[in-house]
C-alpha cells in the first residue's frame, strides 16, 4: 500500500504511476487542444483590467516577492512590523529542512484584521453574515459589531476553559454563524482551530480529536441540510467515546442548540457539555487580541493523501492572512460591503479562505447557507442570488453539473441581474458545464473565475482575474501574483512553452503549506521529495501556447468526489477492516455529476457469498470509517488483483477496467499472473 518510496532521500517519479502518467488520466477538458475563447466583458475595480496590467504587476511579484508582499501586507494592522529581510524559503532538501518564512519579526492577528479593523474604519453597522437557513424563510444578519461581540464572549469562553496560545480546539458544527464565530474565537487568542466538516463519521472525527490533542470540543445539537436533520451530537458523542477509549478524553463541550434538532433530543454530559445559550451571553463581549508571530500557526485542517491518515495541514497568521485577503480581493474584485457568496462549508479549506478569513478582510458581507443548493428544488440558489443581490457567486462544478441537469427553467425564473462573477473550484471544470454556467447562470455577462488551488496552498494560485484576459472554458489560465508554476517531466526536468507534465511550484507563496502538525517530516516526503527543490501539487497539467494552464486532475491515488478528495487508501483500509474481506483496491472512473465516483475491488474470503447484502454491509462501513460522502459507488467483487511480481497493485489496469477501456490497459506483462485482467473483465457488473 505504501505508494511512496524514499530513494537516497527522494522519490522516484515511477512510485507515482506517472511513467503513463497523468496523460492516461486526461479529463475530458483537455482533450480539446486550446478550446474556444470567451471573452466576458468586466471592468474590474483593482485597476487590473487588460493582460498588460496583469503582466507588469506579476513581473514585479516574481523579481521582488519580499518587496511585493510586503506592499499587500500594509493594508492591514501590525502590531509589530516586520524585518527588513522578511522572506525566507527552502523547497531543497539537500540544502536542509524544508521551511517557508513570510513577514519574520511581525506580529499581527486575524480576528483583529477580520473584524476590530473593518469596525474601525466605520463598518460595524455593515453586515458581515448574511445567513440563510435551509428551509425557505429562515434567515438572519450579522453585522460586523455584532459577530465582533459575539467572537470575543466565545473566546472568553474559551479562555475561561484554559485554552491557551498555541492549544488546537475542534469544531464540528453546521454551517450557522457560530461556526465562523468560533473560528474567530481561536484566532483572537492564538488558539489553532481544526474544523472538521460535519459530514464526517464518529471514527473520522475521533481521529482528527485525537490528533491535535483538543481538550474542547464546540459543536451542536444537529444541523439541516435539505429533507433530513443531521445528528451531529449523536456523532460528536460516539466520537469521544472511541478517543475515551483511546485514551484521549475531551475536556469541555461547547453545544450549539440547532432549531432542527431541540435540546430535548440530544443527550449531555453534566460537567462536560454547556449550552452556547446558557455560557455564551453571560462572557463579556470585548476580549483583547493575543497579538501573534506572523509564523504562529493559524489552524489546522485535515485533508488526504494518497498514502496512510489524512494529514493535519498547517497554516500561519501572518502569510495565510495576507494571501487569503489579497487573492479574494483581486479573483472576485471584491470591495468593502460587496454582496458575496461562496457555497462551500467552512469543513473545507474553500469555507476557510473563501467564506471566512478572505471576504472579512476585505470587508464584504459574506452570505452563509446551510442547506443544500437544490432544496427545496434546484433553484434554490439562484432564489438566494436574488434575495441578497449576491455580486459574486463562488462555487463547484460538481453542483454547476446538478444543475444542469435540472433544465434551465429553474435557473431563468429568478432574477440574476446582481450578478458579476462567477467562481468556481474543487475540480477540473468541463467546457459543457463551464459554459451552461456562462450563458445560464451568468446571462452571458459574467466572466467565470476557474480556480486552482489546493488544502495545503491555502488560497488560489492559478486562476483568471475578472476582465483582464478572454476566458477559455475548462482553463484555470494563468498564475496569480507571486506564483511561479513550473511543468515537470516524470524526470523532473522542467518543460518549457506548451506542453504537459506535473504541475509543480518553483517558488513559495505567503500561504505555502508549512507543515503537517505534528509530522514535519511527511511533508518534506509528501511535497518536497517527488521533485527536488519543488513543492509537487499531485496535480498534472497542461499549458497551452499562450501559457494557460489546463489541470487535468490528480497524478496520485487521491480521489475526486464532488470536489471532495478521498485518499484510495483509506477507503481500501476501510474495507479491508471487514472480517469477509482479503484485499480492495480503490480507484476513480469519470462520473457525470460528481467528476469521479470511487470504484472498489473488493477480493473476498473463500468461500464468502457475493451478495448485495454484503455491498450494502461494505458501503455502510465506508460511511461510518469515513463518512457518507466516501462510499463507493461501485464494488467489483474481484476474483483477484492485478499485481507486479513485486506484490505492486497495478493501479492503471485497474483504471481501465473501471472505465470500461480495457482496449487501453497497455502492457501486461510484468503482472505476476497476467489472467486476473480476464477474470476481472468478466465479473465487472456482477
Ligand atoms: C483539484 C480545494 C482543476 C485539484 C480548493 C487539487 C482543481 C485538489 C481545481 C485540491 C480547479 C481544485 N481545476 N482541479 N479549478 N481546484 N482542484 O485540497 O486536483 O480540497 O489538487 O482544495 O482539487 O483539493 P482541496
Amino acid at each position: 500500500m505504501e505508494r511512496v518510496r524514499v530513494l537516497a532521500g527522494h522519490l522516484t517519479a515511477d512510485c507515482l504511476d506517472i511513467n503513463e502518467p497523468s496523460i492516461s488520466r486526461i479529463s475530458t477538458n483537455a482533450a480539446s487542444s486550446q478550446g474556444n475563447t470567451v471573452d466576458a466583458r468586466y471592468h474590474a475595480r483593482t485597476g487590473i483590467n487588460s493582460r498588460g496590467d496583469y503582466e507588469k504587476m506579476y513581473k514585479r511579484s516574481i523579481q521582488d516577492p519580499a518587496g511585493f508582499w510586503q506592499e499587500q501586507a500594509q493594508a492591514f494592522t501590525w502590531q509589530r512590523k516586520w524585518e527588513q529581510k522578511h522572506m525566507d524559503f527552502n523547497f531543497d532538501r539537500w540544502k536542509g529542512e524544508i521551511g517557508i518564512e513570510f513577514f519574520k519579526g511581525g506580529t499581527t492577528n486575524m480576528s483583529y484584521n477580520c473584524l476590530d479593523r473593518n469596525v474601525k474604519e466605520g463598518r460595524g453597522s455593515q453586515i458581515c453574515f448574511l445567513w440563510e437557513g435551509n428551509d425557505v424563510g429562515t434567515d438572519r444578519r450579522m453585522t460586523y459589531q455584532q459577530v465582533l461581540d459575539e467572537t470575543c464572549r466565545v473566546a472568553n469562553w474559551l479562555k475561561q476553559e484554559g485554552v491557551r496560545k498555541g492549544d488546537c480546539v475542534a469544531i464540528y458544527m453546521p454551517l450557522v454563524c457560530e461556526l465562523p464565530i468560533a473560528m474567530l474565537a481561536c484566532a483572537r487568542i492564538g488558539a489553532l482551530h481544526s474544523v472538521v466538516f460535519g459530514g464526517f463519521s464518529a471514527e473520522a472525527l475521533a481521529s482528527r480529536i485525537e490528533g491535535c490533542r483538543s481538550k474542547v470540543l464546540v459543536t451542536a445539537t444537529g444541523g439541516a441540510r435539505g429533507k433530513k436533520p443531521i445528528e451531529l451530537k449523536k456523532i460528536a458523542d460516539a466520537a469521544m467515546d472511541i478517543s475515551k477509549k483511546n485514551g484521549f478524553q475531551v475536556k469541555s463541550v461547547l453545544l450549539y442548540e440547532h432549531p432542527a434538532m431541540p435540546k430535548s433530543k440530544v443527550s449531555s454530559q453534566q460537567g462536560r457539555d454547556v449550552w452556547y445559550h446558557e455560557v455564551i451571553p453571560k462572557q463579556s463581549s470585548s476580549c483583547a487580541v493575543e497579538w501573534l508571530d506572523a509564523e504562529a500557526p493559524l489552524f489546522l485542517l485535515y485533508t488526504s493523501g494518497s498514502t496512510g491518515k489524512p494529514k493535519g495541514v498547517v497554516h500561519t497568521t501572518g502569510g495565510y492572512m495576507v494571501m487569503a485577503a489579497v487573492s479574494t480581493k483581486y479573483v472576485f474584485d471584491l470591495q468593502p460591503g460587496d454582496v458575496y457568496w461562496c457555497t462551500a462549508d467552512c469543513g473545507w479549506i474553500t469555507g476557510h479562505t473563501y467564506l471566512t478569513y478572505g471576504p472579512l478582510l476585505n470587508g464584504a458581507t459574506s452570505v452563509v447557507y446551510e442547506g443544500v443548493p437544490t432544496h427545496p428544488d434546484p433553484s434554490r440558489i439562484w432564489q438566494i442570488v436574488e434575495k441578497y443581490k449576491v455580486r459574486q457567486l463562488y462555487t463547484a462544478p460538481t453542483l454547476i453539473r446538478t444543475l444542469e441537469s435540472h433544465g434551465d427553467e429553474f435557473v431563468t425564473r429568478h432574477n440574476r441581474s446582481s450578478l458579476k462573477i462567477l467562481g468556481t473550484v474543487g475540480e477540473p471544470i468541463n467546457p459543457r458545464a463551464w459554459e451552461w454556467f456562462y450563458k445560464v447562470g451568468g446571462e452571458g455577462r459574467c466572466p467565470i473565475v476557474d480556480t486552482w488551488w489546493q488544502t495545503e496552498t491555502g488560497g488560489i494560485l492559478i486562476t483568471p482575474l475578472p476582465g483582464a484576459w478572454a476566458l477559455k472554458p475548462g482553463s484555470a489560465t494563468l498564475p496569480f501574483f507571486g506564483v511561479h508554476p513550473v511543468l515537470v517531466d516524470d524526470k523532473g526536468r522542467e518543460i518549457d512553452g506548451s506542453g504537459e507534465g506535473i504541475l509543480c511550484m518553483k517558488t513559495a507563496w505567503p500561504s505555502t503549506i508549512r507543515t503537517i502538525y505534528g509530522d514535519h517530516k511527511r511533508m518534506e516526503e509528501t511535497y518536497f521529495s517527488t521533485f527536488n527543490g519543488y513543492y509537487f501539487t499531485g496535480d498534472g497539467s497542461r499549458r497551452d501556447d499562450q501559457g494557460f494552464y489546463w489541470i487535468t486532475g490528480r497524478v496520485d491515488d487521491v480521489i475526486n468526489v464532488s470536489g471532495h478528495r478521498v485518499g484510495t487508501a483509506e477507503v481500501e483500509s476501510a474495507l479491508q477492516s471487514h472480517e469477509q474481506v482479503i484485499e480492495a483496491a480503490v480507484v476513480g472512473y469519470d462520473h457525470n455529476i460528481k467528476g469521479q465516483g470511487i470504484y472498489a475491488y473488493v477480493g473476498l474470503h473463500e468461500g464468502v457469498e457475493r451478495s448485495a447484502q454484503l455491498k450494502k454491509e461494505l458501503k455502510a462501513l465506508v460511511r461510518r470509517e469515513i463518512g457518507a460522502f466516501a462510499a463507493p459507488d461501485v464494488l467489483h467483487w474481484a476474483p483477484g488483483l492485478p499485481k507486479t511480481r513485486s506484490g505492486k497493485i497495478m493501479r492503471r489496469v485497474l483504471r481501465k477496467i473501471a472505465t470500461k477501456e480495457e482496449s487501453q490497459l497497455g502492457d501486461t506483462s510484468t503482472l505476476a499472473d497476467p489472467s486476473v485482467v480476464d477474470k476481472l473483465l468478466e465479473t465487472r457488473g456482477q
